[in-house]
């Protein structure tokens, strides 16, 4: 019901304009600048010609279907305009405009779900930044024009934070297959975008920012029949931000400790904070599933491998301890420490490194591998990096803690690049590999809890 949003074979944006200060020039601007191949149509009360195309006075003048209207105009119009897009039959309608139910204009908001009911549109927002879908070049929002593809589907409740993670998420370069902005969620739901990322073959991952949702029950049976992982980021934990997230989207954040209750019981991952979320996203986006506890640290630095013991110790898991451990020796000096983490010192180079991986990767009661470096002028990152991506046989998870400079931040990207989660510090990629244990139990209790639903 909601694919019209994400596969528009045209569009239509209402309150486009050739002033490049008002948000519909800058959407106009990004469909076409990212690169969509759909028909895109401006829709200006007075002007003929925007951006090179024809405009249009209403969406009812433009000849051909249209799927998608993206609405920049004041709230005051919006219902004339969608009374209008629902006569033409368009199929979806995202309404950018402000100055609804966030404002205390409930019955305003009402008369935009009554209209989308009657023609049978789908309405996303109000209040919202747009829609953006990377696999078909479509970035209908006024964000950032480049969005870098990937396979996290981000939902956001909150349009600055949304705008503002589209930026970050490119600089991260962090690969996302959709953005979309929710805002006031009059009538398209968290429920009806986890439907359908649930069967995009293009998504592995959603984010999402929460402030609140609608129906709790509806929310809860959505993501208890999605079959990927779910990362909440829920705002509102305290009293107070809990009474600003009422006033921001006007909806009520209710009480945090039943969210978490929820959460838990439908294995959605609650995360700490925006970068906690997108630094298991990325893990849970590339990596198997590990094939049981057993975890190796492999590093180069005897102080990173105990922050990360410490952290996997905080995270309730286990570092392997058995006797395969001796294997590693081959692939250290006489003063390297076989035992678990693997320190084959600040002598390590890269091939010593390699060396390392290759038994971690062989051995089977090591389920998976937390590969840690500190910069040194005897192993250089960049080099390092391209000796894991070309060792790594994707069998078992594989995470990369690297702490250095400007090179060491090169060799991170890169190996983000190659679909290898990497990351600045050992406790990142400590709670990367967390991320992949707490889906596995996650999907364990969405099944039975779907189970014990339909006996
Ligand atoms: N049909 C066609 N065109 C129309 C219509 C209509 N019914 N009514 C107005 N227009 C034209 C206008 O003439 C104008 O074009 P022009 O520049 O050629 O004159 C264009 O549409 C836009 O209309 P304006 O009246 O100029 O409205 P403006 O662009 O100033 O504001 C907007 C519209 C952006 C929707 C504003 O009302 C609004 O709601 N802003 C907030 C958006 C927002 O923040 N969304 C929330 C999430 S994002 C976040 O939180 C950061």
């Amino acid at each position: 019901m909601v694919r019209a949003f994400f596969y528009p074979e045209s569009v239509a944006v209402v309150g486009a304009s050739s002033n490049p200060q008002k948000i519909g020039y800058q959407i106009l601007k990004n469909i076409l600048d990212y690169g969509y191949r759909g028909k895109v149509f401006p829709v200006n009360i007075h002007e003929d010609e925007i951006l090179g195309l024809h405009a249009y006075r209403r969406v009812s003048d433009i000849p051909v279907p249209v799927d998608l209207v993206v609405v920049a105009v004041p709230a005051a119009v919006v219902p004339e305009v969608l009374e209008d897009a629902g006569k033409k039959g368009v199929k979806a309608v995202a309404v950018i405009s402000s100055g609804f139910k966030e404002v205390g204009r409930a019955d305003l908001e009402e008369r935009l779900v009554e209209i989308a009911r009657k023609y049978g549109f789908r309405l996303l927002g109000p209040n919202i930044f747009g829609v953006a879908y990377t696999p078909n070049r479509l970035n209908a929002t006024f964000g950032p024009r480049d969005v870098r593809p990937g396979k996290i589907a981000l939902i956001s409740q909150s349009g600055a934070l949304g705008i503002a993670l589209m930026g970050w998420t490119q600089t991260e370069e962090i690969g996302l297959s959709s953005i979309v902005s929710v805002g006031n969620k009059a009538d398209v739901s968290d429920e009806d975008l986890l439907d359908f990322f649930a069967t995009d073959d293009n998504t592995r991952v959603i984010v999402e920012y929460m402030e609140a949702v609608k129906d709790g029950r509806a929310f809860m049976d959505a993501a208890r029949r999605n079959p990927k992982p779910i990362i909440v980021i829920k705002a509102g934990r305290s009293k107070r931000g809990a009474q600003a997230a009422s006033s921001h989207t006007g909806s009520l954040a209710g009480s945090d400790l039943v969210y978490s209750g929820a959460f838990k019981q439908v294995g959605i991952i609650r995360a700490e904070s925006v970068r906690d979320a997108f630094v298991m996203a990325r893990a849970l986006a590339e990596l198997p599933e590990p094939a049981g506890d057993n975890i190796v640290i492999i590093t180069n630095g005897g102080g990173i491998g105990v922050l990360a013991t410490d952290a996997f110790e905080a995270r309730g898991l286990d570092l392997y301890s058995g006797p395969d451990l001796v294997a590693f020796k081959k692939a250290m000096p006489d003063f390297g420490s076989f035992k678990n983490p693997v320190d084959i010192t600040g002598m390590a180079d890269p091939v010593m490194y390699m060396d390392a991986l290759r038994i971690a990767q062989e051995h089977e009661n090591m389920h998976a591998i937390a590969l840690l470096y500190c910069e040194t002028a005897v192993c250089d990152p960049e080099e390092l990096a391209e000796g894991i991506i070309r060792t790594y046989n994707h069998k078992k998870p594989l995470v990369v803690g690297m702490v250095g400079g400007e090179k060491t931040e090169r060799a991170i990207a890169r190996l983000n690049e190659a679909g290898i989660p990497a990351y600045d510090s050992p406790e990142d990629a400590v709670r990367a590999l967390h991320a992949l244990y707490l889906w596995k139990e996650g999907k364990k209790k969405r099944q039975m809890s779907g189970s014990m639903r339909s006996s």
